[in-house]
Protein backbone atom coordinates (compact mmCIF):
# COMPACT_ATOMS: atom_id res chain seq x y z
CA UNK A 1 0.00 0.00 0.00
CA UNK A 2 1.52 3.21 -1.13
CA UNK A 3 1.40 6.16 1.58
CA UNK A 4 -1.39 8.41 1.40
CA UNK A 5 -1.86 11.66 2.47
CA UNK A 6 -3.88 10.12 5.29
CA UNK A 7 -0.77 8.90 6.46
CA UNK A 8 1.14 12.52 6.53
CA UNK A 9 -1.63 13.91 8.64
CA UNK A 10 -0.46 14.16 12.36
CA UNK A 11 -2.49 12.03 14.83
CA UNK A 12 -4.96 12.70 16.39
CA UNK A 13 -7.09 13.36 12.94
CA UNK A 14 -9.77 15.45 12.99
CA UNK A 15 -11.95 14.84 10.50
CA UNK A 16 -15.76 16.66 8.83
CA UNK A 17 -17.44 12.90 8.41
CA UNK A 18 -20.01 13.22 5.62
CA UNK A 19 -23.66 14.93 6.34
CA UNK A 20 -26.08 14.91 3.23
CA UNK A 21 -27.56 18.61 3.19
CA UNK A 22 -24.78 20.38 5.63
CA UNK A 23 -21.04 19.20 4.52
CA UNK A 24 -21.41 21.58 1.09
CA UNK A 25 -18.15 23.12 -0.25
CA UNK A 26 -19.22 26.68 2.21
CA UNK A 27 -18.87 24.30 5.12
CA UNK A 28 -16.08 22.42 4.61
CA UNK A 29 -14.17 25.07 4.10
CA UNK A 30 -15.28 26.80 7.22
CA UNK A 31 -14.05 23.55 8.96
CA UNK A 32 -10.98 23.15 7.67
CA UNK A 33 -10.32 26.67 8.80
CA UNK A 34 -11.56 26.02 12.38
CA UNK A 35 -9.04 22.98 12.43
CA UNK A 36 -10.66 19.86 10.96
CA UNK A 37 -7.36 18.29 8.92
CA UNK A 38 -9.42 16.87 6.46
CA UNK A 39 -13.42 17.27 5.15
CA UNK A 40 -15.77 14.89 3.70
CA UNK A 41 -18.40 15.51 0.73
CA UNK A 42 -22.05 14.82 1.24
CA UNK A 43 -22.84 11.46 -0.13
CA UNK A 44 -22.89 11.57 -4.16
CA UNK A 45 -24.75 9.16 -6.28
CA UNK A 46 -22.67 6.54 -8.55
CA UNK A 47 -25.86 6.47 -10.72
CA UNK A 48 -26.23 10.39 -10.82
CA UNK A 49 -22.65 10.39 -12.12
CA UNK A 50 -23.13 8.04 -14.77
CA UNK A 51 -25.80 9.85 -16.31
CA UNK A 52 -24.29 12.84 -16.12
CA UNK A 53 -26.57 14.62 -13.64
CA UNK A 54 -25.86 17.86 -13.93
CA UNK A 55 -26.80 18.39 -9.77
CA UNK A 56 -24.82 15.58 -8.92
CA UNK A 57 -21.98 16.60 -10.96
CA UNK A 58 -22.76 20.03 -9.27
CA UNK A 59 -21.70 18.19 -5.80
CA UNK A 60 -18.13 17.82 -7.25
CA UNK A 61 -17.45 21.73 -7.40
CA UNK A 62 -14.95 22.66 -3.99
CA UNK A 63 -12.33 25.13 -3.50
CA UNK A 64 -8.73 24.28 -3.34
CA UNK A 65 -8.18 25.24 -0.13
CA UNK A 66 -10.53 22.90 1.19
CA UNK A 67 -7.93 19.88 0.12
CA UNK A 68 -7.84 16.79 1.49
CA UNK A 69 -11.21 16.53 0.75
CA UNK A 70 -12.89 13.32 0.54
CA UNK A 71 -15.58 12.63 -1.93
CA UNK A 72 -17.95 10.10 -0.66
CA UNK A 73 -20.23 8.14 -3.23
CA UNK A 74 -22.91 5.82 -2.50
CA UNK A 75 -24.75 3.24 -5.03
CA UNK A 76 -24.66 -0.48 -5.51
CA UNK A 77 -23.15 -1.57 -9.00
CA UNK A 78 -19.74 -2.38 -9.08
CA UNK A 79 -19.28 -1.23 -12.66
CA UNK A 80 -21.07 2.49 -11.90
CA UNK A 81 -18.67 2.67 -8.92
CA UNK A 82 -16.02 2.10 -11.51
CA UNK A 83 -17.27 4.95 -13.77
CA UNK A 84 -18.31 7.25 -10.72
CA UNK A 85 -14.38 6.74 -10.11
CA UNK A 86 -12.97 7.86 -13.58
CA UNK A 87 -15.09 10.51 -13.43
CA UNK A 88 -13.94 11.78 -10.56
CA UNK A 89 -10.30 11.23 -11.51
CA UNK A 90 -11.13 13.25 -14.87
CA UNK A 91 -12.75 16.41 -12.90
CA UNK A 92 -10.21 16.52 -9.93
CA UNK A 93 -7.15 16.27 -13.01
CA UNK A 94 -9.06 19.21 -14.77
CA UNK A 95 -8.12 21.66 -11.97
CA UNK A 96 -4.50 21.37 -12.37
CA UNK A 97 -3.82 22.06 -9.08
CA UNK A 98 -0.46 21.30 -7.57
CA UNK A 99 0.32 17.96 -6.21
CA UNK A 100 0.19 18.98 -2.80
CA UNK A 101 -3.75 19.21 -3.05
CA UNK A 102 -5.19 15.99 -1.55
CA UNK A 103 -8.26 14.08 -2.02
CA UNK A 104 -9.61 11.12 -2.07
CA UNK A 105 -13.14 9.07 -2.87
CA UNK A 106 -14.85 7.39 0.37
CA UNK A 107 -17.53 4.72 0.40
CA UNK A 108 -20.96 4.36 1.93
CA UNK A 109 -21.70 1.48 3.66
CA UNK A 110 -23.52 3.20 6.89
CA UNK A 111 -26.20 5.43 5.44
CA UNK A 112 -29.57 4.16 6.89
CA UNK A 113 -31.59 6.65 5.08
CA UNK A 114 -34.79 5.27 3.55
CA UNK A 115 -34.43 6.42 0.15
CA UNK A 116 -30.90 4.92 -0.36
CA UNK A 117 -31.17 1.64 1.69
CA UNK A 118 -34.08 0.96 -0.08
CA UNK A 119 -32.07 0.02 -3.82
CA UNK A 120 -29.58 -1.44 -1.97
CA UNK A 121 -26.50 0.79 -0.99
CA UNK A 122 -25.22 2.54 2.12
CA UNK A 123 -26.26 0.42 5.14
CA UNK A 124 -27.87 -2.57 3.03
CA UNK A 125 -24.92 -2.95 1.25
CA UNK A 126 -22.56 -3.75 4.46
CA UNK A 127 -24.69 -7.15 4.72
CA UNK A 128 -23.77 -7.79 1.51
CA UNK A 129 -20.00 -9.32 1.62
CA UNK A 130 -19.12 -10.34 -1.83
CA UNK A 131 -21.15 -7.22 -3.13
CA UNK A 132 -18.94 -5.26 -0.74
CA UNK A 133 -15.71 -6.22 -1.85
CA UNK A 134 -16.51 -5.79 -5.57
CA UNK A 135 -17.18 -2.89 -5.48
CA UNK A 136 -14.49 -1.86 -3.03
CA UNK A 137 -12.02 -3.33 -5.56
CA UNK A 138 -13.66 -1.57 -8.17
CA UNK A 139 -12.92 1.72 -6.93
CA UNK A 140 -9.22 0.70 -6.03
CA UNK A 141 -8.60 -0.57 -9.60
CA UNK A 142 -9.74 3.19 -10.91
CA UNK A 143 -9.00 6.02 -8.00
CA UNK A 144 -5.96 7.94 -8.66
CA UNK A 145 -6.84 9.14 -5.20
CA UNK A 146 -6.53 7.00 -1.80
CA UNK A 147 -10.31 5.38 -0.68
CA UNK A 148 -11.55 5.29 2.31
CA UNK A 149 -14.82 3.18 3.73
CA UNK A 150 -17.52 4.96 6.17
CA UNK A 151 -19.33 1.64 8.18
CA UNK A 152 -21.37 1.30 10.85
CA UNK A 153 -20.77 -1.20 13.96
CA UNK A 154 -22.90 -3.66 13.05
CA UNK A 155 -26.11 -3.89 10.38
CA UNK A 156 -28.73 -6.78 10.81
CA UNK A 157 -26.06 -10.06 9.93
CA UNK A 158 -22.94 -8.03 10.12
CA UNK A 159 -20.67 -6.62 12.54
CA UNK A 160 -18.33 -3.82 11.66
CA UNK A 161 -15.09 -6.34 12.18
CA UNK A 162 -16.52 -9.10 9.85
CA UNK A 163 -16.56 -6.51 6.97
CA UNK A 164 -13.23 -5.28 7.75
CA UNK A 165 -11.85 -8.59 8.09
CA UNK A 166 -13.90 -9.25 4.45
CA UNK A 167 -12.46 -6.40 2.78
CA UNK A 168 -8.94 -5.83 4.41
CA UNK A 169 -6.79 -7.92 1.65
CA UNK A 170 -7.86 -4.40 -0.64
CA UNK A 171 -5.48 -1.55 -0.88
CA UNK A 172 -8.07 0.64 0.82
CA UNK A 173 -5.81 3.11 3.25
CA UNK A 174 -8.72 4.45 5.94
CA UNK A 175 -12.27 3.59 7.34
CA UNK A 176 -14.16 5.78 9.60
CA UNK A 177 -16.75 3.49 11.83
CA UNK A 178 -20.25 4.91 12.84
CA UNK A 179 -19.59 3.08 16.38
CA UNK A 180 -23.50 2.82 16.21
CA UNK A 181 -25.92 0.17 14.65
CA UNK A 182 -27.81 0.24 12.21
CA UNK A 183 -30.55 -0.63 14.80
CA UNK A 184 -29.57 2.07 17.31
CA UNK A 185 -29.60 4.88 14.17
CA UNK A 186 -28.42 7.86 15.61
CA UNK A 187 -28.77 7.78 19.50
CA UNK A 188 -26.92 5.98 22.52
CA UNK A 189 -23.53 5.35 23.43
CA UNK A 190 -20.96 3.99 20.13
CA UNK A 191 -19.21 0.59 20.59
CA UNK A 192 -15.26 1.47 21.14
CA UNK A 193 -14.24 -2.33 21.67
CA UNK A 194 -15.25 -2.83 18.08
CA UNK A 195 -13.39 -0.07 17.40
CA UNK A 196 -10.18 -1.03 19.42
CA UNK A 197 -10.34 -4.63 17.44
CA UNK A 198 -10.75 -3.36 14.25
CA UNK A 199 -7.83 -1.37 14.22
CA UNK A 200 -5.86 -4.64 15.88
CA UNK A 201 -7.40 -5.85 12.74
CA UNK A 202 -5.60 -3.18 10.00
CA UNK A 203 -2.52 -1.66 12.18
CA UNK A 204 -1.04 -0.12 8.84
CA UNK A 205 -4.69 1.28 7.88
CA UNK A 206 -5.89 4.68 9.22
CA UNK A 207 -8.92 4.34 11.33
CA UNK A 208 -11.50 7.10 12.82
CA UNK A 209 -14.03 6.61 15.44
CA UNK A 210 -17.17 8.39 15.06
CA UNK A 211 -20.55 9.09 16.36
CA UNK A 212 -21.57 11.47 19.64
CA UNK A 213 -18.15 13.29 19.55
CA UNK A 214 -19.60 16.70 20.92
CA UNK A 215 -17.23 18.03 22.90
CA UNK A 216 -13.52 17.89 24.82
CA UNK A 217 -14.00 14.87 27.28
CA UNK A 218 -15.74 13.10 24.48
CA UNK A 219 -13.29 13.13 22.44
CA UNK A 220 -10.57 12.34 24.91
CA UNK A 221 -12.52 9.46 26.01
CA UNK A 222 -13.01 7.67 22.64
CA UNK A 223 -9.04 8.29 21.40
CA UNK A 224 -8.48 6.19 24.66
CA UNK A 225 -11.15 3.55 24.56
CA UNK A 226 -10.89 2.69 20.80
CA UNK A 227 -6.95 3.79 20.00
CA UNK A 228 -8.38 5.45 16.70
CA UNK A 229 -6.21 7.33 14.81
CA UNK A 230 -8.51 10.18 14.47
CA UNK A 231 -11.96 10.79 14.63
CA UNK A 232 -14.69 11.72 11.96
CA UNK A 233 -17.08 14.20 13.63
CA UNK A 234 -20.58 15.27 12.90
CA UNK A 235 -23.65 16.91 14.37
CA UNK A 236 -21.29 17.90 17.01
CA UNK A 237 -19.63 20.63 14.74
CA UNK A 238 -22.81 22.09 13.20
CA UNK A 239 -23.20 25.49 14.48
CA UNK A 240 -20.12 24.93 15.83
CA UNK A 241 -16.97 24.34 14.09
CA UNK A 242 -14.56 25.80 16.56
CA UNK A 243 -14.64 22.43 18.17
CA UNK A 244 -12.04 21.07 15.78
CA UNK A 245 -9.67 23.81 17.34
CA UNK A 246 -10.64 23.20 20.89
CA UNK A 247 -9.68 19.20 20.26
CA UNK A 248 -6.53 20.70 18.42
CA UNK A 249 -5.46 22.90 21.46
CA UNK A 250 -6.92 20.39 24.15
CA UNK A 251 -8.85 22.94 26.16
CA UNK A 252 -11.98 24.62 25.93
CA UNK A 253 -12.59 27.72 24.06
CA UNK A 254 -15.02 30.14 25.40
CA UNK A 255 -17.24 31.85 22.20
CA UNK A 256 -17.62 34.97 22.51
CA UNK A 257 -20.62 36.97 20.82
CA UNK A 258 -18.14 38.39 18.41
CA UNK A 259 -16.29 35.66 17.70
CA UNK A 260 -19.69 33.52 17.23
CA UNK A 261 -20.63 36.50 14.74
CA UNK A 262 -17.65 36.38 12.91
CA UNK A 263 -17.38 32.26 11.71
CA UNK A 264 -21.41 32.94 11.04
CA UNK A 265 -20.45 35.51 8.46
CA UNK A 266 -17.96 33.78 7.20
CA UNK A 267 -19.85 30.50 6.89
CA UNK A 268 -22.89 32.78 5.12
CA UNK A 269 -20.22 34.68 2.93
CA UNK A 270 -18.78 31.60 1.50
CA UNK A 271 -22.40 29.83 0.89
CA UNK A 272 -23.70 33.14 -0.69
CA UNK A 273 -20.77 32.38 -3.48
CA UNK A 274 -22.41 29.11 -4.11
CA UNK A 275 -26.22 30.10 -3.99
CA UNK A 276 -28.48 33.05 -4.73
CA UNK A 277 -29.51 33.73 -0.76
CA UNK A 278 -29.60 32.32 2.59
CA UNK A 279 -32.63 30.17 2.84
CA UNK A 280 -31.09 26.83 2.75
CA UNK A 281 -28.70 27.93 5.63
CA UNK A 282 -30.77 29.14 7.69
CA UNK A 283 -31.13 25.06 8.74
CA UNK A 284 -27.10 25.29 10.04
CA UNK A 285 -27.79 29.22 11.26
CA UNK A 286 -30.05 28.25 14.11
CA UNK A 287 -27.49 25.66 16.03
CA UNK A 288 -25.12 28.95 16.15
CA UNK A 289 -27.83 29.85 19.11
CA UNK A 290 -28.38 26.36 20.75
CA UNK A 291 -27.59 26.46 24.01
CA UNK A 292 -27.55 30.34 24.22
CA UNK A 293 -29.98 32.16 26.51
CA UNK A 294 -31.58 34.13 23.48
CA UNK A 295 -32.09 30.64 21.77
CA UNK A 296 -35.53 30.49 20.34
CA UNK A 297 -35.53 34.90 19.84
CA UNK A 298 -32.58 34.21 17.63
CA UNK A 299 -34.23 31.14 16.05
CA UNK A 300 -37.16 33.07 15.23
CA UNK A 301 -35.52 35.45 13.62
CA UNK A 302 -33.00 33.14 11.77
CA UNK A 303 -35.69 31.33 9.92
CA UNK A 304 -36.73 34.30 8.37
CA UNK A 305 -33.46 35.38 7.07
CA UNK A 306 -32.43 35.66 3.07
CA UNK A 307 -29.89 38.45 2.64
CA UNK A 308 -26.62 38.64 3.94
CA UNK A 309 -27.30 42.18 5.13
CA UNK A 310 -30.37 40.99 7.34
CA UNK A 311 -28.17 38.36 9.06
CA UNK A 312 -25.50 41.25 9.58
CA UNK A 313 -28.23 43.41 11.07
CA UNK A 314 -29.87 40.31 13.65
CA UNK A 315 -26.59 39.14 14.77
C1 LIG B 1 -28.04 15.24 8.58
C2 LIG B 1 -27.09 14.08 8.47
C3 LIG B 1 -26.67 13.68 7.22
C4 LIG B 1 -25.78 12.60 7.10
N1 LIG B 1 -25.34 12.24 5.87
C5 LIG B 1 -24.40 11.25 5.74
C6 LIG B 1 -23.84 10.96 4.48
O1 LIG B 1 -24.13 11.58 3.46
N2 LIG B 1 -22.94 9.93 4.43
C7 LIG B 1 -22.58 9.22 5.53
O2 LIG B 1 -21.76 8.31 5.43
N3 LIG B 1 -23.08 9.52 6.74
C8 LIG B 1 -23.96 10.52 6.87
N4 LIG B 1 -24.42 10.87 8.11
C9 LIG B 1 -23.88 10.19 9.28
C10 LIG B 1 -22.73 10.98 9.92
O3 LIG B 1 -21.61 11.04 9.07
C11 LIG B 1 -22.30 10.36 11.25
O4 LIG B 1 -21.87 9.05 11.00
C12 LIG B 1 -23.44 10.29 12.27
O5 LIG B 1 -24.17 11.50 12.31
C13 LIG B 1 -22.88 10.00 13.67
O6 LIG B 1 -22.02 11.00 14.10
P1 LIG B 1 -22.50 12.13 15.17
O7 LIG B 1 -23.12 11.40 16.32
O8 LIG B 1 -21.23 12.85 15.50
O9 LIG B 1 -23.49 12.99 14.47
C14 LIG B 1 -25.33 11.91 8.25
C15 LIG B 1 -25.77 12.34 9.50
C16 LIG B 1 -26.64 13.39 9.62
C17 LIG B 1 -27.07 13.84 10.99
Amino acid sequence: MTKSFWHQIKKPILALAPMAGYTDSAFRLLCRESGADVVYSEMISVDGLCHTNQKTLDMLKFRPQETPIVFQLFGTDPKKFATATTIINKIITSYKLPITSYFGIDLNFGCPAPKVAKNGAGAALMNELEKSHQIIKAVCDHSQFPVSLKIRAGVKNVTAFDFINKVKDLPWTAVMVHGRTLKQGFVGDIDCQIIKEIKKLIPDKIVLANGGINNLVTTQKILSKTNADGLGLARGVIGSPWLFKEIKQNKSLTISATARRKVILRQAELFLEDNPNLIPLRKHLVHYFKGQKNASEMRQKIIQVTAFTELKNIL
